[in-house]
């Protein structure tokens, strides 16, 4: 066996929860996605998140919390990363490579499930930067569609750049053959995309907590009142963003649900900010 071979099968051995990472894409300087393989007995709800990592320098799993973007059918699992400048993770984990392998802990949890939520019309995802992984993990699985007959993808960036996972992945989503089979045409009115910016021009622009509460999104789109009646929503981003959408819908009449209590919408961070 080839010297690099044989060490590849001593670090396979030596990793705990290895997986092999399957594809990388940089989107820019500061965000990356990539995909590696699932572990066969790997089951997780659209939307949940796990621990991943790599083997720190002291040998021991360096690992931190990631939603899971793709969808539970998928038979492989893609992630959508920050590259935090220094940070103890992405400052290594920006680095792989197809081949190389990463740390999976196949125990999946998280809030943003279709489950923690009541049955309603419409369901409005609500995220700023890295917070729409979970979101691409629910908006490519058919029963997202099954149980809502609309979803609204709200996703808001400093720069236009920062958008261009989330664009792809609806674009791509618009000529899937599964979606197409299950709507037709229809999907376009069933999902609703709408992106912006509040550092750079673009088409669209605004916080999201504004656009929700001036109604401007709703005259964008063409949809009536948000009501805690028919609209069910998830929010993932900043503590900050949550705090501030979470008031917006109580504005609105809506409550926060969990799994074990489902309501009218959930919450759950993108990231654990600075001295929280
Ligand atoms: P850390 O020491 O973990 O973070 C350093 C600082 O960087 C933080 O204090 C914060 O200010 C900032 N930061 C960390 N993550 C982000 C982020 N995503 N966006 C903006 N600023 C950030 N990160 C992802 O990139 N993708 C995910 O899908 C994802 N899912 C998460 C799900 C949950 C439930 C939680 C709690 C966190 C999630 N994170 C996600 C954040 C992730 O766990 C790490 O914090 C991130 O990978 C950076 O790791 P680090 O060790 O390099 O830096
Ligand atoms: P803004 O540029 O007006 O601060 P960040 O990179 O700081 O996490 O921000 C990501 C996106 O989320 C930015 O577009 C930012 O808008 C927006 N944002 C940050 N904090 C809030 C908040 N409390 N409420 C609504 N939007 C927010």
């Amino acid at each position: 066996m080839p010297v690099t071979e044989a060490a590849q099968t001593t670090a396979k051995k030596t990793l705990p929860d290895a997986q092999t990472v399957t594809a990388v894409k940089h989107w820019n300087d500061h965000l990356f996605s990539f995909r590696v393989t699932r572990p066969a007995s790997l089951r997780f709800r659209s939307g949940e998140f796990v621990m991943i990592g790599l083997l720190g320098d002291n040998g021991k799993p360096l690992l931190r919390a990631y939603s899971i973007a793709s969808p539970n059918w998928d038979d492989e699992l893609e992630f959508y990363s920050i590259k935090v400048q220094d940070g103890p993770l992405t400052s290594k984990l920006r680095h792989i490579k197809e081949g190389d392998e990463i740390i999976l802990r196949p125990k999946p949890v998280g809030t943003l499930v279709l489950d923690a939520l009541l049955p309603g019309k419409r369901l409005w995802f609500l995220a700023t930067g890295t917070g729409i992984a979970p979101f691409a993990s629910l908006m490519r699985d058919p029963e997202t569609y099954e149980r809502y007959e609309q979803v609204i993808m709200m996703h808001t960036c400093r720069t236009a750049d920062e958008l261009n996972y989330g664009r792809e992945l609806v674009e791509n989503l618009r000529h899937d053959p599964l979606l197409g089979e299950l709507y037709g045409e229809d999907f376009a009115n069933r999902l609703l995309y709408y992106p912006t910016t509040t550092r750079e021009e673009s088409p669209q622009m605004g916080r999201i907590t504004d656009n929700l509460s001036s109604g401007k999104v709703l005259d964008d789109l063409g949809l009536p009142p948000v009501s805690p009646e028919t609209d069910r929503a998830m929010i993932c981003g900043s503590l900050a963003f949550n705090v501030d959408v979470k008031a917006v819908l109580e504005g609105f009449g809506m409550r926060e649900g969990a799994n074990s209590e489902p309501k009218e919408f959930v919450v759950e961070k993108a990231f654990v900010g600075e001295g929280i």
